[in-house]
């Protein structure tokens, strides 16, 4: 029998949940598996499927050592369903059941918003392997290409915690859930992902750094968010989730923090001094600062809309219920209802923007958004502007203001610059590719993709890291390309 930190390996299925207790179960997920391996051989990772990949596959979910590495063909890998240790006596931490013991299975009353939590957050999981598929043709090294499949295996993981939730407790209609996490995908026009930000392109590797530091942030706050939850196999599975969620934004950081190290080494051999001259930057062919300045607009901006509304009714809801909660609740001191309480709120008045006092209940999505934003804040300046301050520029990273190029919430209906000042549509059209990439951005950008594919070496738009993976040495061979 595993128990709470070794994963029964012998099955299909590897697990910590006793799978082979409960035949039932492990029927419905075996039988969910051949649709899942066709899904991933189809928009997983095209043209790798037979590498060798030296990947890390979580074999415990012990704190200290965690993961196995070892070289792997992908769809060999082993996808297992992982469920943090179970905390004793763990009880509800928020909303109208505070104290009570936390839910070891469905509460009746709250089983549709409990599911459809569950399924948006599985919808992203996928969608985020779609996004990517065509990466690996491009890749500036076999390490870039290594973490690149990392991700896409675990997010690829993290859907099977949400199909495992969605199979055992919620019975027929769990079931087809779980097809049509399957059945939906990322851009498609009949069918596409339930999330705008998972709809969208991920056409770069610019782009794919981007999203690990923006988007998969966004992750990592709703996940904590849900690793509060009243109902305790949700937070079990999502405080494992964000082990791996760790290295997912390492990758963003480090990548984007290694395209600038690059930029800046370069102009300072070619004795530039402003690097928004960016034409004799492009000359050098790497990254120039403002289109990195341009690239994070865009992708802050489509991952704050990921929030929803700044006032939400059901965020509200799902807060009584105890089903999600805030980011760190339970180290929040105060009485976890929040009655009476408010919470500041940016709105839209009279043509002007204001801070406003709101019942802190309705404002449960700005806060989590406002979390989020000073976590990314705080990763510019650590992983970003620290690196061109090195570089002895005093040129800076910055994001944008929340109301820039928003299509969700209370800033949809107006345009802003980055600095959060309301333009009329005539100037937004005339100046928006000042502050977000024009297409001849993006072909430029284009234009430096070019696989890397030799051990040791890296695309000459960025710098190599600065230890390897599992510590292996600077040519380590990530990727065996025909395995
Ligand atoms: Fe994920
Ligand atoms: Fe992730």
């Amino acid at each position: 029998m595993p128990d709470a930190t070794n994963v029964d390996y012998d099955g299909l299925i590897p697990n910590n949940v006793g799978l082979n207790a409960d035949p039932r179960l492990r029927r419905a997920l075996e039988s969910w598996h051949p649709g899942y391996l066709d899904w991933w051989k189809a928009r997983g990772p095209e043209g790798f499927q037979a590498s060798l990949v030296y990947l890390r596959t979580a074999v415990s979910v012990d704190p200290e050592g965690w993961a196995r590495f070892g070289y792997v063909r992908m769809p060999d890998y082993r996808w297992g369903i992982l469920l943090a240790p179970v905390v004793a006596d763990r009880r509800i931490p928020f909303g109208a059941h505070t104290g009570e013991p936390a839910w070891q299975e469905v509460p009746g009353e709250y089983r549709a918003m409990l599911r459809r939590l569950i399924v948006v957050q599985g919808d992203t999981e996928p969608a985020s392997v779609e996004q990517q598929w065509r990466l690996g043709h491009t890749a500036p090294s076999l390490y870039d290409l290594r973490n690149l499949f990392q991700v896409n295996v675990e997010e690829a993981r993290h859907l099977w915690a949400m199909v495992y939730l969605l199979q055992k407790y919620f019975g027929r209609d769990g079931r087809e859930e779980a097809e049509d996490l399957l059945r939906r995908r990322s851009g498609d026009r009949d069918s596409p992902r339930l999330l705008g930000a998972f709809n969208e392109a991920t056409p770069d590797w610019l782009a794919f750094f981007m999203f690990t530091f923006f988007t998969d942030r966004d992750g990592k706050m709703q996940l904590h968010a849900l690793a509060q939850s009243g109902f305790d196999p949700l937070s079990r599975t999502c405080r494992f989730m964000l082990t791996e969620e760790a290295h997912h934004m390492f990758i963003g950081q480090s990548g984007i923090g290694r395209i600038i190290e690059r930029t800046c080494a370069a102009m300072r051999e070619a004795g530039i001094d402003d690097p928004a001259d960016v034409e004799r930057v492009r000359a050098l062919r790497v990254i120039d600062l403002p289109t990195i300045q341009k690239r994070a607009n865009l992708h802050f901006s489509l991952t704050l809309d990921l929030f929803g509304s700044e006032i939400s009714t059901n965020a509200a809801n799902a807060f009584n219920a105890g089903l999600k909660g805030r980011y760190q609740e339970d180290q929040i001191a105060d009485d976890h209802r929040l009655a009476g309480a408010t919470y500041p709120v940016l709105r839209l008045r009279d043509g002007g923007i204001v801070r406003e006092d709101t019942p802190a209940l309705s404002a449960l999505n700005m806060r989590l958004r406002d979390d989020y934003v000073a976590d990314a804040n705080s990763a510019v300046e650590r992983w970003w502007n620290r690196v061109i301050a090195r570089a002895g520029y005093a040129y800076r990273l910055k994001l944008p203001h929340v109301a820039f190029n928003r299509r969700i919430g209370e800033f949809a209906a107006l345009h802003a610059d980055p600095a959060g000042n309301i333009l009329g549509a005539d100037e937004w059209q005339r100046r928006r590719h000042d502050f977000l990439p024009s297409p001849a951005d993006d072909a430029y950008v284009a234009s430096l993709m070019r696989p890397v594919t030799e051990p040791g070496a890296f695309a000459p738009w960025i710098a190599p890291p600065r230890a390897g993976i599992d510590n292996k040495p600077g040519d380590f061979e990530y990727v065996k390309l025909q395995g």
